[in-house]
């Protein structure tokens, strides 16, 4: 199958258009196919395809490119082949047509054939006579075909007589062999009557205008027809600027008998050129414009079949273009048209980021753009083109300019000094080089909302400036830059208790661009007062000294021993607190005030003087002394400690607690001794006067007999009441104040 399809494909693919030309002067045949291999291709063939298409509108008999035998070729038979060498496979002849050499010889044979001898001796003299068949030679021809002799046919004609007539085809068999049938021997006669062509030996085909063939003596003058096919050539424009290009084009068919090439330029001018060679250079275009250019061989005057091409020249470059205004995101671009034409434009936008290149591409079909999702901060190149059929751009202009930087983010300030002014930001969105910010110190009621550069030609800055009170203006000296990587400032020296108007725009175009300034209020604390407190009991006299700025002092006062504190606010240097109770930790706390700004907190704490306790009272026993007591009037109510001493001068010992509650047991104590016992307030290391009671505790009782030695003259006078008494006393008062006696005592239960 496939071997069968592929030559069917190729031969209806490499197929090419014919054209006829039929030529009206007259010529012999061999004059007319030299005239057509000159200025065509050959004479025309026939074909059952074309044959309509070249008998349309003929007016008379033509020459076609088919000969009984070529002199240039080895004859093999009769009617070989078109001129062109195609095979010949259609015919359409004229009845009778072409006159065959003469074959029947016998006139005596058939009656058919003798009528056919007297008719053609009418109109052919000398042919007929020398001839001796005089059979009509188309039916010579047959009966040689049909293997019959004329009397064959004779005989089977006689069978035929009532066969029904057929209608005359236009093949020359049929015709001739349906004429003897209609008719008898009489009107056989008229049938080669028709036919009275003369055999010719050098015959050439003539087309009638009805669309037969006859032969004819190719030597008589008569209108031919030519054929070609139509030229369909390569062509080609290249170089092609705003104003020119260069054609060039294949060679047409024939080409020694092509005079010139005639190329015509159609647009909005046209030219038209005549040309031998096969390109040429055209100028003077417009600029962005379609032009049609067609290119005609011309081959004996005549134009062949055009090349055609249509092109555009490229559209020149725009003008003036310029950057109107960028904001951090877009950029408005201006330009004029361009000389000549265009049908719209083209902007890319192109910009370097970590050295690599990125571009992308905006239609436009104006000379004003926006190009917009541009990245803040950042150098862009525009390019503009104008275009022409969606694809052909033109000319580049160029411009740069850089977007402006975003605003910097999360700008705020520590304001945790008193001297020192330090703000922190995140970068912005998009590129910048560096950052300006600008301080001033603004009165303590300003809000600070817009910042406004009085006069900095040194940077263009992009403020959104309104004239609103929310406006502070900065001079330049108030402004500094600081470099890209930075994202803190640290200044120093800065008055204290102040408030300033902080401005931080991010910068770009090696610091020359500035963004859009983002304000906050920043401000340095007044300075901390150094405070000093002088307890009394009850009272408390705080002053104290601020080198700084102040409006007042907010002083607050708070302890721990009750529920107790006072806050107020004094313009004065000093604050006397009063009503306090004794022997208590009170914090004093004091902070500048100047407008809206406070200082760090002084903070000082101290104890008022602590009175003594009241109601000290001791219950004893053997070993034990509890003390009880109350707590100083002064100090009602509020928890403080005290501090109990139980000290005995005997032993020579003390015993010490210090308890915030009012009682307190001594135990382990000695027996049946004399104990003094203080109670006293105490204060941080301030101690109140001791509250005193003594305290015995009970003896562990042993019988101490003392005998004593009367020597009283005076009989029983040692044994009156009186004289005991007077001894016992004596005894106490010595016990008292005789050491030696209360050591030895000692001494005694020491040992024991
Ligand atoms: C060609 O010849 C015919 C007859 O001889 C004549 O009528 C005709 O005008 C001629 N045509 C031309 C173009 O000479
Ligand atoms: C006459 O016809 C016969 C056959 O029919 C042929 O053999 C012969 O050559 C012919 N003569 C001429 C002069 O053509
Ligand atoms: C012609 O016919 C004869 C007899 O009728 C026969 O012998 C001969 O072979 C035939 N020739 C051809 C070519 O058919
Ligand atoms: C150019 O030629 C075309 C066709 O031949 C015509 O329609 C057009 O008007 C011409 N233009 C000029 C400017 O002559
Ligand atoms: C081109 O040639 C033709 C005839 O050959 C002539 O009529 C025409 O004026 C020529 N045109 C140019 C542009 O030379
Ligand atoms: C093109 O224009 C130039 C100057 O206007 C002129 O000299 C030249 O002849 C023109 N060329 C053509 C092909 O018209
Ligand atoms: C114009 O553009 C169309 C579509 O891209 C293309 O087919 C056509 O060849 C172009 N015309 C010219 C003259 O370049
Ligand atoms: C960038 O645009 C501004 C106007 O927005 C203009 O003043 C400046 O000259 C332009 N810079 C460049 C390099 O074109
Ligand atoms: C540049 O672009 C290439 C491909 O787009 C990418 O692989 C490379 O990381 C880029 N380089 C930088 C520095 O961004
Ligand atoms: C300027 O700021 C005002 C108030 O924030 C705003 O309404 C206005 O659109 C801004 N103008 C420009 C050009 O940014
Ligand atoms: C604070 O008061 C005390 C007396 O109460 C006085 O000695 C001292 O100088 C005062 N200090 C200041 C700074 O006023
Ligand atoms: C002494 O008194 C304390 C408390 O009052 C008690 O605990 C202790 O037992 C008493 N001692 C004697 C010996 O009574």
């Amino acid at each position: 199958m496939n071997t069968l399809w592929l030559p069917l494909l190729l031969s209806s693919v490499i197929w090419a258009e014919e054209q006829y030309f039929p030529q009206s002067r007259n010529a012999t045949w061999d004059e007319g196919r030299l005239h057509c291999k000159s200025c065509f291709k050959e004479l025309t063939t026939i074909t059952s395809r074309n044959v309509h298409l070249i008998v349309q509108n003929l007016s008379s008999d033509y020459w076609v490119g088919l000969r009984k035998s070529y002199n240039d070729s080895i004859q093999r038979g009769e009617w070989p082949a078109w001129s062109n060498g195609d095979p010949v496979t259609y015919q359409n002849w004229y009845p009778g047509h072409p006159v065959p050499f003469p074959i029947c010889s016998s006139t005596t044979q058939s009656p058919l054939s003798t009528p056919m001898t007297s008719t053609q001796a009418s109109t052919v003299t000398s042919a007929s006579v020398s001839s001796k068949n005089d059979t009509c030679p188309i039916l010579s021809e047959m009966l040689l075909c049909l293997n019959m002799t004329c009397g064959d046919l004779e005989s089977a004609m006689g069978m035929c007589k009532r066969t029904p007539t057929v209608t005359p085809k236009t093949t020359t068999y049929s015709t001739s062999f349906n004429a003897p049938t209609t008719g008898t021997t009489t009107e056989s006669t008229s049938n080669c009557k028709p036919n009275p062509g003369q055999y010719i030996k050098d015959a050439c085909v003539v087309l009638l205008s009805s669309g037969m063939w006859k032969e004819k003596d190719c030597n008589i003058s008569l209108p031919f027809i030519c054929y070609e096919e139509r030229f369909f050539g390569q062509i080609n424009i290249s170089d092609v600027t705003t104003s020119a290009g260069n054609l060039s084009w294949a060679e047409g068919p024939g080409a020694e008998n092509i005079s010139h090439y005639r190329e015509e330029v159609t647009g909005d001018k046209n030219q038209t050129f005549n040309q031998t060679k096969l390109f040429q250079y055209i100028e003077n275009l417009t600029a962005g414009t379609l032009y049609k250019v067609q290119v005609f061989p011309v081959k004996c005057g005549r134009d062949l079949n055009p090349q055609n091409i249509s092109f555009y020249t490229y559209p020149s470059d725009v003008q003036n273009l310029i950057v109107v205004s960028v904001t951090n995101v877009s950029a408005n671009l201006k330009w004029s048209k361009p000389d000549g034409n265009h049908e719209s434009y083209s902007v890319y936008v192109k910009y370097k980021s970590n050295k690599n290149v990125t571009e992308r591409v905006q239609e436009c079909q104006d000379e004003e753009c926006t190009i917009t999702a541009l990245i803040p901060g950042t150098e862009y190149v525009f390019t503009v083109t104008a275009v022409v059929n969606k694809t052909i751009e033109g000319v580049p202009s160029n411009v740069s300019n850089y977007t402006i930087p975003s605003t910097v983010r999360n700008l705020r300030s520590a304001d945790n000094d008193s001297t020192v002014i330090m703000a922190f930001w995140d970068p912005p969105t998009g590129n910048h080089s560096g950052y300006r910010y600008c301080l001033k110190e603004v009165n303590n009621s300003r809000e600070c909302t817009y910042c406004n550069i009085a006069s900095d030609s040194s940077i263009t800055a992009n403020n959104n400036i309104t004239n609103s009170s929310d406006t502070t203006t900065v001079s330049i000296a108030d402004c500094k830059t600081v470099d890209g990587t930075e994202t803190f400032i640290k200044v120093t020296n800065k008055s204290d208790g102040s408030m300033f108007c902080l401005c931080v725009a991010a910068l770009t175009k090696t610091n020359t661009l500035s963004g859009e300034m983002v304000t906050i209020l920043a401000y340095t604390k007044p300075k901390t007062v150094t405070l000093f407190l002088n307890p009394s009991s009850q009272t408390i006299f705080a002053n104290w000294t601020v080198e700084g700025k102040y409006e007042k002092f907010e002083v607050s006062i708070t302890t721990d021993a009750y529920i107790y504190t006072d806050q107020f606010t004094t313009p004065n240097l000093n604050y006397s607190f009063k009503d306090l109770k004794a022997g208590v930790n009170y914090n004093v706390s004091v902070v500048t005030l100047n407008g809206k700004l406070r200082s760090n907190p002084a903070n000082k704490s101290e104890f008022t003087r602590p009175a003594k306790p009241c109601g000290v009272k001791a219950t004893t026993n053997k070993t034990t002394i509890q003390v009880s007591w109350e707590a100083p009037t002064e100090s009602e109510g509020a928890s403080i400690k005290y501090t109990v001493k139980c000290y005995t001068a005997f032993w020579e010992k003390s015993h010490e607690v210090q308890t915030p509650d009012r009682s307190i047991s001594f135990t382990g104590l000695n027996p049946g001794t004399r104990y003094e016992c203080n109670v006293s307030v105490v204060a941080g290391n301030l101690e109140s006067f001791p509250e005193t009671v003594h305290a015995n505790t009970e003896p562990e009782k042993r019988t101490l007999v003392l005998t004593m030695l009367c020597s009283s003259q005076t009989a029983l006078h040692c044994d009156k009441p009186e004289t005991r008494n007077e001894l016992f006393e004596t005894v106490k008062k010595c016990s008292k104040t005789t050491s030696s006696l209360l050591q030895l005592y000692r001494n005694r239960i020491i040992m024991q």
